[in-house]
């Protein structure tokens, strides 16, 4: 009978395969210096293994190592050692290697907010802002500031929100949300209608803050759809969710494209393709966008339209 082996990386540690046995064990066994805090029970996720060959050996998922996973939003190439046996030549790599990232990721598995190690998705992103913001500020007092921004941003979160979108940052003046965190398939439907419901909250809004203050906002928005990496950065009570990539800085400069457009809601073609048939669009562009390469299609979303 062929004898099966299992390359451990770094190190190219190749052991002899025990299909009963799982990775931590075999890896163990060997003497590789396998990260496991929990002791195997698939609650710490420091004994995670990255799958560089041979996915087709692995056995499936069972429920506890499904219930970590899907905690932290492993792609289907990372698996729990600690859980997994394989029956066929397999290489691994480790990614935890030392006691930092012990910590590192223990740290995580322990956080109950909604975590991810990493992971590639297509996403449609909303970037928000005041126009004429520092204005604003140097008028208001710290306490009126503070008030206004608050309410502003529950407002225009619960518009976020109800669409099935993530606030992931604000920015003083701005935010930046993402759309598909769920996989939903209408991902762009939903980031142009939270749009549209932001303009029309923001009637309300104003009407507040006309009383309170005798101001008003006028509010911009970018949307883009793309490729991100979506990750957790920062460590421990300062660790948040991120999204990172091209995408992201093309859909903020959308946003800033209002500005010189003179309009107040931008979405690029990837995001217009998508929503074309749901949505009325005003007039389009084709502009070079701040520090990106070669023209881009912009087109305007009308605000009285609605899904
Ligand atoms: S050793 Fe803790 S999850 Fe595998």
């Amino acid at each position: 009978m062929e004898q099966f082996q299992l390359t451990v990386e770094p190190g190219a540690i190749q052991i002899p395969i025990d299909p009963t046995a799982t990775i931590l064990e075999t890896s163990l066994k060997a003497n590789v210096k396998h990260a496991h805090a929990c002791g195997g029970n698939a609650r710490c996720s420091s004994c995670r293994v990255i799958i560089l060959e041979g996915m087709e050996y692995l056995c499936p998922r069972n429920e506890k190592e499904k219930k970590l996973a899907g905690k932290l939003g492993f792609s289907d190439n990372v698996r729990l050692a600690c859980q997994t046996t394989v029956n066929g030549n397999v290489r691994v790599k480790r990614p935890v290697l030392d006691e930092i990232d012990i910590q590192i990721v223990s740290s995580r598995a322990a956080d109950q907010r909604i975590t991810s190690i990493g992971k590639e998705m297509t996403l449609s992103i909303l970037f928000a802002d005041i126009a004429r913001y520092t204005a604003f500020t140097e008028n208001a007092q710290p306490y009126d500031l503070v008030h206004i921004l608050n309410r502003y941003y529950f407002v225009m979160g619960n518009a976020v929100e109800k669409n099935s979108g993530t606030i992931i940052d604000y920015y003083g003046d701005g935010f930046l949300s993402v759309f598909g965190m769920n996989e939903e398939p209408d991902h762009a439907k939903l980031a142009v209608q939270s749009g549209i419901d932001m303009f029309r909250r923001l009637d309300d809004f104003n009407e507040y803050l006309k009383e309170w203050l005798g101001q008003s906002f006028e509010i911009r928005i970018g949307i883009h759809t793309g490729k991100v990496i979506v990750g957790t950065i920062g460590t421990k009570s300062m660790s948040k969710l991120a999204v990172m990539g091209d995408a992201v800085n093309l859909a903020s400069r959308i946003d800033s494209a209002n500005k010189e457009l003179h309009t107040k809601f931008l979405v690029s073609q990837s995001t217009h393709e998508l929503i074309l048939d749901h949505y009325q669009t005003g007039r389009d562009f084709e502009v070079e966008v701040k520090g990106k390469k070669g023209k881009h299609k912009l087109f305007e979303i009308l605000t009285t339209s609605s899904g």
